[in-house]
């Protein structure tokens, strides 16, 4: 079969993920429609694509003409049948739940023009697995953006065991056409490459809360001044959605259980529906579902050694280099442009100390295998 040319995408799901894909896709000139169950739904992605966009006009990113005709690229519908007609790309955005993809891409299958590719925003499941729901393994494929895709450069890229040699080639061209920056996952592993390190970031944070009566402010100010995130980690997860974290946590345990070590914290959060900005509360109070800071200062973080933190995710990137899942400079340019970090992990790590931090590793991992420092980094203080 020869190589699909992408004019026209499909995106399913019209949420954080969703309704960012659709407008960086209109933005490049395709022409786009947002698939969702509700229209009250797609109302409301549609009044944050115009926000986005006139924030871009505000800062000169975009010309106020050009938002009228990125928007005129993009339409909606309720109907599964309207969106994938004569789609050429369609791009899942639904909640991450195996049995809900799997069905969804069943029906997509018999909808769709066989030569269409499909495509999983997934953050955690197996493409492999997903894929299996159709009967173009071939033309199955990751795409994972991350949030807000309107402003963070990475999109990693992860074939399948069964994924063709030119939907990668498609995927990855599709990517650059959005001036964003692919990074190819060699190994369909839970969580990629990011999500292998932000998720259980998150857990550990709320243990050092919960166990070792760390502030949460502290522990978030520690993280933005002393190590360079741009957001604290709670931040991050409030940002990112707790219901999200929390479903990407049990995905990511039922694939390894030596994954992360899951804190109760996460999954009370997630029980009592406070999911974080979207919902008015998570770990902070919002104003309702709207883009909004936490105001941290410097001095915060006085209170709080980050040690334990920056141990986990060094560790944890050690994993997927020698696992051969990433290179570690796909690594590193992967939290750079994915989580913003302003500065190397690795060298982040070397001011802390390695040995300090495979001692520190070493006694959590008397209790918990998570914790046992990886090879690759055993070997950095050799
Ligand atoms: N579209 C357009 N503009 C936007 C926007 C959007 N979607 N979101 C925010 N902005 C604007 C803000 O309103 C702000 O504008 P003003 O200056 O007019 O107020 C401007 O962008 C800058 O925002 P901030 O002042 O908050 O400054 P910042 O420098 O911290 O940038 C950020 C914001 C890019 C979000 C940055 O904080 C960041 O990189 N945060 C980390 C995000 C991250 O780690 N994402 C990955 C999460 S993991 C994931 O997504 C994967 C998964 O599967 C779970």
């Amino acid at each position: 079969m020869s190589m699909v040319k992408i004019k026209k995408v499909s995106v399913l799901g019209s949420g954080v993920m969703g309704h960012g894909i659709a407008q960086i896709s209109a933005m490049a000139g395709y022409h786009v429609t947002i698939r969702d169950i509700d229209q009250a739904f797609l109302d409301k992605a549609m009044d944050k694509i115009r926000w986005s966009l006139s924030k871009m006009v505000e800062k000169g990113k975009i010309a106020s003409s050009d938002m009228q005709s990125i928007l005129s690229r993009i339409t909606t519908t309720v109907s599964l049948k309207d969106a994938v007609a004569d789609a050429d790309l369609i791009i899942e955005a639904i909640p991450e739940d195996m049995r809900l993809k799997k069905d969804t891409f069943s029906e997509l299958d018999r909808l769709a023009d066989p030569r269409t590719i499909f495509a999983s925003n997934t953050s955690t499941l197996p493409i492999t697995e997903i894929a299996t729901a159709t009967s173009r393994e071939d033309r199955f494929i990751g795409i994972h953006f991350f949030n807000p895709p309107q402003l963070m450069q990475l999109v990693e890229v992860i074939p399948g065991a069964k994924t063709s040699k030119d939907t990668v080639s498609i995927a990855l061209e599709y990517v650059k056409s959005l001036r964003k920056e692919p990074i190819l996952c060699r190994k369909d592993v839970a969580g990629f490459i990011v999500n292998r390190i932000f998720i259980p970031l998150v857990h550990e944070a709320a243990w050092e809360m919960l166990e070792n009566k760390a502030s949460m402010r502290a522990i978030d100010a520690a993280f933005k001044f002393k190590l360079g995130f741009p957001m604290g980690i709670f931040e991050l997860a409030d940002y990112t959605g707790l219901d999200v974290i929390y479903k990407a946590s049990k995905e990511m345990l039922a694939r390894d259980n030596k994954v992360l070590n899951p804190c109760p914290l996460v999954e009370e959060l997630y029980s009592k529906g406070l999911y974080g900005q979207k919902s008015g509360k998570g770990f902070y109070e919002y104003s309702k579902d709207k883009y909004e800071r936490v105001e941290l200062k410097q001095e915060e973080a006085e209170h709080y050694e980050p040690l334990r933190l920056i141990a986990v995710a060094v560790n944890n990137a050690s994993w997927l280099i020698s696992n051969d899942v990433a290179s570690k400079e796909d690594v590193e340019k992967a939290l750079m442009l994915g989580m913003g970090l302003k500065e190397a992990l690795f060298t982040i790590a070397e001011r802390f100390g390695y040995p300090r931090i495979v001692q520190m590793l070493s006694k959590l991992a008397e209790s918990n295998k998570f914790y046992e420092p990886d090879r690759y980094l055993l070997n950095l203080i050799k």
